[in-house]
């Protein structure tokens, strides 16, 4: 089974602020750091550092050279990517002094794929193979349908949420990874039950994994419900903690079972949280044992 994210790959240009600039005001910031993200690079490498072979398929440009390399010292292969002429995808990212963050992308490179690139990506892929989608790239409802028709498993993330997404062909999704403001996007729901029964009644085939920060997280698959609290630890920087938690879930749970994988993708964006940038942030499976390990066993049993 191989595992292909088709997604996004941006240079992050991360403030610090004292908070995140209101409508008229200009701010000083006390730190600019540039790091490697995208919502599409930090899911392949969560997914690689946690044990899975990774293929990620995405456009940079030609200043993207540092993306491609942070991909491969992450064992992301990356030789499906291609260079256009537009520019990389860029995000600026202001981070509060509570770690809390605010994104503002430019998509780039990341909207030039076309319609004979999506075919020419999916044709090594077959039956049984994995395929990973967030939303700032172009062509997705052409990479969904073109997967579906192959029998590849479609793992979705609506992220960031745009209207557009309604009418995207979603009934081929097998997997919605959702956080609350997507999830009430979707399903009109805020309720946690509700929010399920929604998912339950619109996509019957699709199994659901939601997070909803503070309060933890839910994973409703094979007929049943799971829950997992987070593991409190100092924020520091909460970007791409959904992206970490993602790839750590999907690398293990085939292996590990749902209810160990959960709790890996739990304790993985903890430590995301706890550290600055992007895929800078996203820790090791040796890290993940380690933070387990290092917790009162009534907390963590290790795997
Ligand atoms: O999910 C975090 C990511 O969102 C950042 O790395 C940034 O690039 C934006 O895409």
């Amino acid at each position: 089974m191989a595992f292909l994210n088709f997604g996004s790959l941006n240079i992050d240009m991360v403030y610090s602020v004292e908070h995140s600039v209101r409508p008229g005001e200009t701010l000083a910031s006390s730190k600019l750091e540039y790091f490697c993200g995208g919502k599409g690079l930090n899911q392949s490498i969560a997914l690689s550092k946690a044990g899975a072979r990774v293929f990620h398929a995405g456009c940079v440009g030609e200043d993207g050279t540092r993306l491609l390399d942070m991909l491969q010292k992450s064992n992301v292969d990356t030789s499906l990517i291609r260079v256009s002429s537009a520019p990389s995808g860029h995000a600026i990212i202001q981070v509060d002094k509570n770690g809390q963050n605010s994104i503002l992308i430019f998509g780039g490179a990341n909207l030039e794929n076309s319609s004979d690139y999506v075919n020419s990506v999916l044709s090594t892929f077959n039956s049984g193979d994995k395929l990973f989608l967030q939303n700032e790239i172009n062509c997705i409802p052409e990479i969904i349908n073109a997967a579906h028709s192959k029998g590849i498993s479609i793992i979705f993330n609506p992220s960031p949420f745009a209207a557009d997404i309604l009418s995207f062909p979603l009934d081929k999704i097998d997997w919605f990874v959702v956080n609350e403001t997507e999830a009430y996007a979707l399903t009109g729901k805020q309720e946690t039950t509700e929010i399920l029964d929604s998912f339950r009644s619109n996509f019957p085939k699709a199994s659901v994994l939601l997070t909803l920060g503070e309060k933890g997280s839910y994973c409703m698959a094979d007929g049943k419900i799971y829950r997992q609290n987070i593991f409190k630890v100092p924020v520091v920087d909460t970007t791409a903690a959904g992206d970490t938690f993602l790839g750590f879930f999907f690398a293990l749970y085939d292996s590990f079972g749902i209810e160990s994988a959960l709790k890996y993708a739990s304790a993985a964006s903890a430590i995301a949280v706890s550290r600055s940038g992007a895929s800078a942030s996203v820790p090791t499976l040796k890290e993940v044992d380690d933070f387990l390990a290092s917790l009162p066993t009534d907390k963590a049993e290790k795997h």
